[in-house]
């Protein structure tokens, strides 16, 4: 069974919070899988992240890289977007970098790229419940990496 929780923020501060929690806590090869609508906040959890990671290069929307690999932090981050990938359906080779071993990798729209996903990805759904409030659920078979981030 999947284990899970769920809870609300209000603010980005809070969404950079998690992404902090998150970074001291996961272990390397964590795949974290970002689930939300346009404008839900996923790239902020990847900064949230990023800044717990100690890396100081400005995290973008990485929609026109695909991905962008982070290596001057404290581990590596791996910042994955599949948007574009919807209609491609191609081999990019992505799979080399998901689950990179010494780091973290985070992935803004998975579902296009579910066949590379492993078991016991972190899966984060974020849902807009107002301006600046926001609905987070954690699920993963997992139970040790949902635990990790509580
Ligand atoms: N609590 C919050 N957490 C995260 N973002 C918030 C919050 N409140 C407001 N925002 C705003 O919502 C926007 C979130 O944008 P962000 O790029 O992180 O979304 P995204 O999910 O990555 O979207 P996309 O699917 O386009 O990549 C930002 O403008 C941010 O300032
Ligand atoms: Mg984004």
């Amino acid at each position: 069974m999947k284990e899970q929780f769920s809870f609300d923020i209000f603010s980005c501060e809070q969404m950079n919070e998690f992404g902090l929690t998150i970074a001291s806590n996961v272990p390397n090869g964590t795949v974290i899988a970002l689930v939300g609508d346009l404008g839900a906040g996923k790239t902020t959890l990847v900064r949230g992240v990023a800044r717990g990671l100690n890396i100081t290069e400005v995290v973008q929307s990485p929609t026109f890289n695909i991905m962008k690999l982070y290596l001057k932090g404290s581990r590596p981050l791996i910042h994955i977007d599949a948007y574009r990938l919807a209609d491609i359906n191609t081999d990019i080779g992505l799979d080399e970098y998901i689950g990179y071993e010494t780091g973290i990798t985070m992935i803004e729209w998975p579902h296009y790229i579910e066949d590379l996903l492993p078991e016991n990805t972190l899966w984060i759904e974020i849902k807009s419940t107002g301006e600046t409030s926001r609905h987070i659920t954690v699920s993963s078979s997992d139970n040790k990496l949902v635990e990790a981030v509580k």
